[in-house]
């Protein structure tokens, strides 16, 4: 049984956290980097807060070889390193439910020791209920994992426990193209129903990416003038300083329009242009956010030069510090075009957005960490300071800023004090900092917490995951075909000439990555 468990402060009154029943989870890729910097550091921190039940065990399977105190170890060196409210006896507590399996994912024999494993851990701890496998490996392996935990009776429900819900979270990047990610979902649904499968995209567990439909569909006064009647455009970034880190056997044969734009890009303009969903529930939510995707006009047929550019860094300076270009990059091919930075120019064929262009762009290697979605308005239809010499009055802008600082700002013309006409650009401001004291969870708790309750309404659905490839298709096509050079930008800078001419030549501009912080 779920328990809905009360949040105590004051500011929360109008929350609700489901706490996870009686769980077990299982890690493929243990002893990666991933399951030890977010995943088990998160569990973690759920655990921590009464938000999983006493029960509750991880079984980290891979392929190194360690013992389960060595898989202890290094679990509690991540959350000390990473965690903030750490109490010993949460932690020894909580490691203790840490054990550790190796083997190969293409032997059969691993399934059957993992089953066998999960009886003995099932036991002990006493837990029947439910079971989560994470997939936290690379996605050449997926299709292997998931044939064998069919195969092996860890997928249907019947064959180890009839009240036994099993779930499956499948890490991005979902595929590589339409017609992979169609395979691969073709492979899992042998196994797997639709209803079991979670895809994960972390940006949907975002507190400020979960606020747009709060922000939009809680509050009266947003949504009779979100649409082509008010709004002039859209811009959404994801600028990042990073390179490709340690990354580059994955990055290089991915580049930003599959690592970013598919996912994370498209996910953000779905939660910005979507209708209200008749309730807060999964298939509801989802529904909404595939039929939104299903209206961005497709690119089929059009001079794609006008509605996307591609880009590659260059060595710059960052922070003060030099950096090298892409293709210097440890483990990049030297003659790569693998893109690091990607804008495109879309629209939105319904009746709230006919004629509204969506501005999207990401890159590595930009002069700042910014991710925000800004909703330009319209100007003024007629300006009556004209005869002081203000004929031109900036637009209003709100701006849902995700990352770093987050919060929401809404900018508007105000008079200053002094002289009779004085007028400037003011913005209303808020922070989440400066509002909420307590530290912001992050993505992974959220979307850990919900496929442990077993709410699918912030994971990708596979139609939604096949739609937005189709929508990249041409564009992935022709880039592929494409024997050019890619743009260059200098590592550092804010933008670079091609990507100024997408949206300049629509007579806008980009907005800047560098600007004051929003205050506390
Ligand atoms: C990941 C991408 O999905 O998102 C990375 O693979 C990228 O390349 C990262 O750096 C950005 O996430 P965040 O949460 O730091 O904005």
């Amino acid at each position: 049984m779920q328990k809905i468990k009360p949040l105590v402060s004051k500011r929360d009154i109008l929350c609700a956290e489901t706490a996870a029943g009686p769980n077990s989870l299982v890690v493929f890729g243990a002893s990666g980097d991933l399951t030890q910097r977010k995943l088990l550091v998160n569990v973690f921190k759920l655990f921590s807060q009464d938000l999983l039940d006493k029960r509750f065990y991880v079984l980290g399977c891979g392929r190194k070889r360690l013992s389960d105190e060595d898989f202890r170890g290094r679990a509690e060196q991540s959350i000390r390193d990473n965690s903030n409210f750490l109490s010993p006896d949460d932690l020894d507590a909580f490691t203790s439910r840490l054990y550790y399996l190796d083997g190969d994912y293409n032997d059969p024999d691993f399934y059957r020791r993992i089953k066998t494993k999960l009886a003995e851990l099932d036991e002990k701890h006493n837990v029947y209920e439910s079971l989560v496998l994470y997939l936290s490996v690379p996605p050449f392996l997926y299709a292997t994992i998931v044939e064998n935990l069919g195969s092996a009776g860890l997928a249907c429900p019947n064959e180890i426990g009839s009240e036994r819900q099993i779930r499956l979270v499948v890490e991005k990047p979902f595929g590589k193209d339409l017609q992979s990610a169609v395979e691969l979902n073709n492979c899992i649904s042998h196994c797997f129903d639709e209803s079991q499968i979670y895809r994960i995209d972390h940006y949907l567990g975002k507190e400020t990416v979960q606020n747009i439909l709060m922000l939009r569909f809680a509050n009266t006064i947003f949504e009779p003038i979100w649409n082509r009647n008010y709004i002039d455009h859209v811009q959404i970034t994801i600028a990042e300083t990073v390179g490709i880190e340690h990354r580059a056997g994955y990055y290089d044969s991915a580049g930003a329009l599959r690592d970013m734009f598919q996912n994370h890009m498209l996910q953000m303009l779905t939660l910005v242009a979507m209708e209200a969903p008749i309730s807060f529930e999964a298939d509801y939510v989802r529904d909404e956010k595939v039929k939104l995707l299903r209206s961005i006009r497709s690119l089929d047929g059009e001079k794609l030069n006008d509605f996307w550019v591609a880009g590659q860094y260059g060595p710059g300076r960052i922070n003060g510090k030099e950096v090298k270009g892409y293709l210097e990059e440890t483990g990049v091919r030297p003659d790569s075009r693998t893109e690091t930075f990607a804008a495109a120019k879309l629209f939105i064929d319904n009746w709230r957005w006919q004629d509204v262009p969506f501005y999207l762009r990401t890159g590595k290697r930009l002069a700042a960490k910014d991710t925000e979605i800004a909703i330009t308005f319209k100007d003024v239809p007629y300006s009556m300071f004209a005869s002081v010499g203000l004929d031109e009055l900036p637009p209003n802008i709100l701006v849902l800023q995700i990352q770093p600082k987050e919060g929401i700002s809404l900018s508007f013309q105000a008079k200053r004090p002094g002289s009779k006409i004085c007028m400037s650009t003011l913005d209303m401001n808020f922070s989440y900092e400066g509002v909420f004291s307590a530290e912001m969870p992050e993505a992974y708790q959220r979307l850990l917490l919900d496929c442990m309750v077993g709410d699918q309404t912030l994971f990708t659905r596979q139609d939604d995951v096949e739609v937005s490839w189709r929508l990249l298709a041409p564009i992935l096509q022709a880039w592929e075909q494409d024997k050019s050079e890619p743009c260059k930008y200098v590592a550092g800078g804010e933008s670079f000439a091609e990507a100024d001419r997408l949206i300049e030549a629509d007579g806008r501009k980009w907005r800047k990555l560098l600007k004051p912080e929003i205050s506390p």
